[in-house]
């Protein structure tokens, strides 16, 4: 078989251990061709792509980013390729195609097999929002980096008593922010999923200084807000240059929080490094089960299916099914950590 793998969307710690799998276990034990499209599907309409043989994907195992780059979806470009999968196929002949990716990257999987493209996915984002599968890949590494920057910002707020405010990704859901804020031992998290007030962030800041630890640190997920009417915070604001001049949910909360307190509140904002770097044991391990179950699958014929981490196992399971909403934090998985918020 000729199978073709593509990276696309944002990328993820263990983006490469997918296709070193996929090339492994494909190459290795069926004696199949692959080749990897560049710059995700850009590459596939493109039919720009590269053969990957062992030699390819030699050193990649922890390797951040990925071999092949990324792009998001060209919409309108895309639809209209998936009007004529055939000649899609027949650019790059391959006998099915592997798409990594989030949501976005999945919709356009789901949108290629109903138009007639063999294909299986498999789920990545660091934000672990994506339905049907317990965990992504990525999203270990993204709560070790958080963890890792709150145990730092720790001492450095405890030596000048100041509130850290530390802003991390999460647009839609706070899986990052509630995991990261329990590990790191935030003493406030605020998600997507539950509007904050800031009221109560000043309360427990007074209260820890009350009691003699005169130090805070607070993690936020990019998506979070406060709930309507207790914060005026810019966003939506647009400057006489017509862009937007919201400076993020971290930046701002910190400045209404000084301004409350009157006491020092920096942001810290670690935006895409918790993206990048080499991926953690447990993400390359996800990674590589994920990319061998695709090739599996692929063998089987199971198309239009996405690989699933379900308890400890790896099931498939319908695009249809993954993509029709996110996975957002439940009520008790945020009541488990109801003590810092
Ligand atoms: O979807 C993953 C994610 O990391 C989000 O948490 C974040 O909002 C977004 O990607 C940022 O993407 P970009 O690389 O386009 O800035």
């Amino acid at each position: 078989m000729r199978i073709g793998i593509l990276t696309a969307g944002g990328d993820c710690p263990g983006l490469n251990a997918v296709i070193r799998s996929v090339v492994h276990r494909a190459v290795t034990n069926y004696g199949d061709e692959v080749i990897g499209f560049e710059d995700g599907y850009a590459g596939l309409l493109d039919g720009r792509y590269r053969p990957l043989d062992l030699n390819a994907v030699s050193g990649i195992l922890a390797r951040g980013g990925t071999i092949l780059g990324s792009s998001r979806l060209e919409r309108a470009r895309f639809r209209a390729a998936c009007v004529n999968a055939k000649e899609l196929i027949d650019k790059s002949g391959f006998d099915a195609l592997i798409p990594i990716g989030g949501e976005g990257t999945l919709t356009a999987a789901k949108m290629l097999h109903e138009a007639g493209v063999p294909v299986v996915g498999v789920p990545k984002t660091i934000d672990n929002d994506i339905s049907s599968t317990d965990r992504t890949f990525g999203f270990d590494t993204a709560v070790g980096v958080a963890t890792e920057a709150m145990d730092r910002l720790k001492t450095t707020a405890e030596s000048h008593q100041r509130v850290m405010v530390v802003e991390v990704m999460g647009r839609h859901a706070g899986w990052i922010a509630l995991e990261s804020g329990m590990a790191g031992g935030a003493h406030g998290i605020c998600l997507p999923e539950r509007p904050f007030d800031p009221a109560d962030l000043v309360a427990m800041v007074e209260e820890r200084f009350a009691r003699g630890k005169k130090f805070a640190v607070i993690c936020v997920a990019e998506g979070a807000h406060p709930a309507d009417g207790t914060m005026d915070y810019g966003k939506g604001a647009i400057d006489q240059f017509g862009h937007e001049r919201f400076q993020g949910i971290g930046t701002a909360l910190a400045y209404e929080l000084e301004k409350r307190l009157g006491k020092e509140a920096k942001p810290v904002i670690l935006g895409h490094v918790q993206r990048g770097g080499t991926p953690t044991a447990y993400d390359r391990v996800l990674a590589t089960r994920f990319g061998w179950h695709a090739v599996e699958a692929v063998h089987r014929g199971e198309y239009g299916r996405m690989t699933a981490l379900r308890g400890t196992d790896i099931e498939m399971v319908p695009l249809a099914e993954a993509v029709t909403e996110l996975k957002r934090v439940p009520k008790d998985r945020m009541d488990e950590a109801e003590s810092v918020f």
